[in-house]
């Protein structure tokens, strides 16, 4: 039948806060059904650096939408684990993208309608067969509605944080667990609270608490979850 879930390659979107584990579950997932990953997170990111590499304000929506629309960014597969790097007009931008003055930029420009709007085409077209693991924040309630499963993954803001010292401490990066707290509070405001597309879970999601598990016990839930919303797949 045209237009259902039958004739599209599957998704499962992972949305949840900042260090929900949503991003290394996701390319996991991705990983082990052998399908895309889209790390929408990035995108915002790299609209976030490209604005301020040419020096444009923040604020300024429609120069956003539009930088947006037409950003030159690519994202590049390892061959030995699939994750991906991010090139930003050639330049390898992985790690600066990752850091926090990023992510507090991005959540600045994902508030603004045009830049959503600007991105949108671009995150659906990661839909290709096999399948595809989406992780945002808006996966299942606005890029793909007609996901064919849902998760939204939280954890306490205090084990969050703990995850994102960690995981930038691996990446050599210098950090504070109380900064790295307040931040990720006062992003997790900025991002419920505002207009377009707030973070939250979608009425046929399901939430994933991710406190006090490990990585591997998140991923074989969601396996679980999987096997049952798609029997003989
Ligand atoms: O997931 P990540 O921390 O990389 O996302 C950075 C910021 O981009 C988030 O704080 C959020 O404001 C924004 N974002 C969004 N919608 C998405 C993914 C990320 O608004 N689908």
């Amino acid at each position: 039948m045209p237009g259902s879930k039958t004739d599209r390659a599957p998704v499962i979107t992972l949305d949840g806060p900042g260090g929900s584990g949503k991003g290394t579950v996701s390319l996991i997932l991705a990983r082990r059904l052998g399908w895309h990953f889209l790390d929408s997170g990035a995108l915002y990111r790299a609209v976030a650096l490209a604005a301020r590499r040419r020096g444009m304000k923040l604020d300024d929506e429609e120069a956003l939408g539009r930088l947006a629309l037409a950003l030159p960014v690519q994202f590049k597969y390892s061959e030995i684990n699939g994750s991906p790097s991010i090139l930003l007009e050639k330049d390898d931008v992985t790690l600066v993208l990752r850091g926090e003055a990023c992510g507090a930029d991005a959540s600045q420009v994902a508030a603004l309608p045009a830049v959503r709007e600007g991105l949108l085409e671009r995150q659906r077209a990661f839909r290709t067969a096999p399948g595809l693991v989406a992780d945002g924040r808006d996966m299942g309630t606005v890029v793909f509605p007609d996901a064919d499963l849902k998760i939204f993954l939280t954890a306490t803001p205090e084990e969050r944080a703990r995850r994102r010292y960690k995981q930038l401490k691996d990446k050599g990066m210098d950090v504070s667990l109380v900064s790295l707290l307040e931040e990720i509070e006062s992003r997790d405001a900025r991002d419920s609270n505002r207009e377009v597309a707030p973070l939250k879970p979608a009425e046929d999601a399901i939430t994933v608490d991710t406190t006090g598990m490990a990585i591997d016990r998140v991923v074989e839930t969601i396996m679980a979850l999987w096997a049952e919303a798609s029997p003989g797949r």
